[in-house]
């Protein structure tokens, strides 16, 4: 009886440590706030929802602005769907890139190489599956590598 109770301690204990490494890396945790930091300025409230921004996208972009990126459902359109792999091609550092080259975004994640990078590591642990690829491309087992979480 005892051992069967130490067991079952060992085996919660396990799945606890399991969770817990499961949830590390979050939106509402990590994410956002290098958004508000790094991002909002051009992607925030005032920014355009992205089919308006695609409407009318050189005079937003004359003014600096991108599409509406500030809240975790506007976040995860730019990585699963629609705009499947815009947050991976964006701000990749060049190790993923067809041209060797980092994606446009990529300099605004810090304002020194090192911040940068670990910026991207925290981007890169919350996606799971880093994929550059556009819908058209991507397979479901690739979107199912894609954690995102809350
Ligand atoms: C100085 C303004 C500015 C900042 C800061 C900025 N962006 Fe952008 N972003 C833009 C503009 C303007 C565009 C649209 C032009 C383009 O596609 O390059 C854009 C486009 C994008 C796109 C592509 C959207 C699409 O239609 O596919 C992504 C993804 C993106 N930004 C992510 C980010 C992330 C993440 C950050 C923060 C680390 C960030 N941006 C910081 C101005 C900015």
């Amino acid at each position: 009886m005892k051992r069967i109770a130490v067991m079952m301690l060992g085996l919660a204990l396990v799945l606890i440590s399991a969770g817990a490494y499961a949830e590390s890396t979050g939106y509402s945790a990590h994410l956002k706030p290098i958004i508000d930091a790094k991002c909002s300025s051009c992607h925030g409230a005032e920014a355009p929802e992205l089919p308006e921004f695609k409407k009318d996208k050189k005079k937003h972009i004359e003014m600096l602005r991108g599409p509406k990126m500030d809240s975790y459902l506007h976040l995860i359109g730019f990585v699963g769907w629609p705009d499947t792999g815009a947050v991976m091609r964006r701000l990749d550092d060049g190790m993923n890139t067809k041209d060797g080259k980092p994606g446009n975004m990529y300099q605004y994640l810090g304002s020194t190489e090192e911040e940068r990078q670990q910026n991207l590591r925290i981007f890169k642990e919350w996606i799971g599956n880093w994929t550059l690829k556009r819908w058209k491309d991507i397979t479901k087992e690739e979107l199912d590598g894609i954690k995102a979480k809350y």
